[in-house]
């Protein structure tokens, strides 16, 4: 049951048949989650200053200077130094910011972290103590959770997920009371999932004036024109998926511009499905083709761009979760900076995407940049990504909340 929760927010591409998939899936429980986090050895952090490398600031990249680290922090103080490291000229790059992912599981975050992927925003959750105990370990990506989502009568997301007493919305309902429950419980944030058939307009108007009136922030999952339409009209702060059924027009677009909205396309799972990996494809959607497509994707994200709304970096990974349509963690979100280039964002821009921007958009004031009292949550590249997006595959140390990372994943720059 939890996992199928898993794949129906996955979900990005309109469905006509939903076949088999728990068959192949993998629960993830508490138990296994804290005797992971039991079984990992973390060294103590020292204050360690890296010297000679040349800090990205968000638009272009420095001269050779010192960064010092101190516990979970960047500091300027050079008292007291326990450790000198070399970076040789290279080039250092705040911590990647995933806005879109499941991860469940230890694994997971060490996967993510081994990219330098050093934040998640993690989009679904059936178990509020598992997800609890993923969000904040030394030495490991920091995890920000939904919980509850809100979800409408029937067909859509709402088949696939766990309905609690209650909790599916009928038009009508006060749909509140979901939201009280996903903040009682640890939520970082409040989701609602948009279907044709999901909550109705009225009921999306009333949650995002709920939630930002307890000071908190909505995001809707909306992968077609219908959703994403009334997703606008909601005023949620961030829509997430972008439609692959139409071009929708400038003006919406605009106007998510005006309402201060953003977006979290996700084009990478698009991408699989519809280049790469058919059988997700397949998954989600049988063998109807409907009528989406990558181009229809591709031109909605320039015309978010264009329209000056923010965008940011997310993939919807799920890792090995389901094995079947094995969706890698951390690599997944380099892909979407090569994506995000694609449709015309600079290699700076692309970055900015999956660090400041997302930090900005989601209120986390202590990361998305290099400087003191910001999280150390460092990537070092070996070669310059201002020249070519690619290079940030090309890591040469990773350090999440100031301790460094020592099973760096080894790319290749394709
Ligand atoms: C938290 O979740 C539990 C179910 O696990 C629920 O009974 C409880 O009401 C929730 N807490 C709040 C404050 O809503
Ligand atoms: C999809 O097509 C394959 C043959 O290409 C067929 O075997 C299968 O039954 C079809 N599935 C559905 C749900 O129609
Ligand atoms: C495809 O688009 C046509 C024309 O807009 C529409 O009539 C049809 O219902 C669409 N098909 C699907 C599967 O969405
Ligand atoms: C983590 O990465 C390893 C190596 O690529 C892979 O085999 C494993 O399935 C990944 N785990 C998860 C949970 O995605
Ligand atoms: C960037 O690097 C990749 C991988 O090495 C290569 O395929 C691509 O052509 C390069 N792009 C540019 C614009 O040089």
């Amino acid at each position: 049951m939890q996992i199928k929760y898993i794949v129906s927010t996955l979900v990005a591409l309109p469905r006509s048949s939903r076949a088999c998939l728990h068959d192949h899936m993998r629960a993830p429980q508490l138990r296994e989650v804290n005797a992971a986090l039991g079984r990992r050895e973390v060294l103590p952090a020292v204050k360690t200053a890296i010297q000679n490398v040349r800090v990205f600031d968000g638009y272009g990249i420095g001269k050779p200077q010192t960064i010092i680290i101190d516990g979970e922090y960047i500091t300027d103080c050079d008292d007291n130094v326990k450790q000198t490291i070399d970076g040789g000229h290279r080039i250092l790059i705040p911590g990647l910011i995933d806005s879109h992912s499941h991860v469940l599981s230890v694994e997971g975050l060490e996967n993510m972290t081994s990219y330098g992927v050093t934040t998640i925003f993690n989009m679904a959750c059936p178990d509020y103590q598992l997800c609890n105990s993923l969000k904040s370990n030394p030495g490991l990506a920091s995890l920000f959770t939904t919980m509850i989502s809100a979800l409408g009568p029937s067909g859509g997301n709402t088949q696939l997920n766990p309905v609690l007493p209650g909790q599916q919305l009928q038009p009508g309902d006060d749909p509140d009371f979901l939201v009280d429950y996903s903040f009682g419980n640890g939520s970082n944030y409040f989701k609602i999932v948009g279907a044709p058939d999901g909550p109705t307009q009225d009921q999306q108007n009333e949650l995002v004036d709920y939630v930002h009136s307890l000071g908190h922030f909505v995001v809707t999952h909306a992968p077609n024109s219908i959703p994403y339409t009334r997703a606008v009209s909601s005023r949620s702060d961030v829509l997430q998926h972008i439609p692959d059924d139409s071009v929708l027009p400038h003006y919406l677009f605009k106007s998510m511009k005006e309402h201060d909205l953003a977006a979290t396309p996700t084009m990478e799972i698009f991408r699989r499905a519809y280049t790469v990996q058919p059988e997700i494809a397949k998954f989600l959607r049988g063998n109807n083709t409907g009528n989406g497509s990558y181009e229809n994707v591709l031109d909605n994200v320039r015309r978010l761009r264009i329209a000056g709304v923010p965008i940011l970096a997310g993939t919807d990974s799920v890792g090995s979760t389901i094995p079947i349509i094995y969706f890698p963690y951390g690599d997944s979100l380099h892909q979407e900076l090569v994506n995000l280039v694609d449709i015309g964002m600079t290699p700076a821009e692309a970055l900015r995407a999956a660090t400041i921007v997302p930090a900005v958009i989601h209120r986390l004031s202590d990361r998305g940049a290099i400087r003191p009292g910001m999280r150390a949550d460092l990537i070092l590249l070996n070669s310059n990504p201002l020249v070519n997006i690619s290079n940030t595959r090309d890591i040469a140390r990773v350090w999440a909340g100031g301790v460094e990372y020592h099973n760096t994943a080894k790319l290749t720059k394709t």
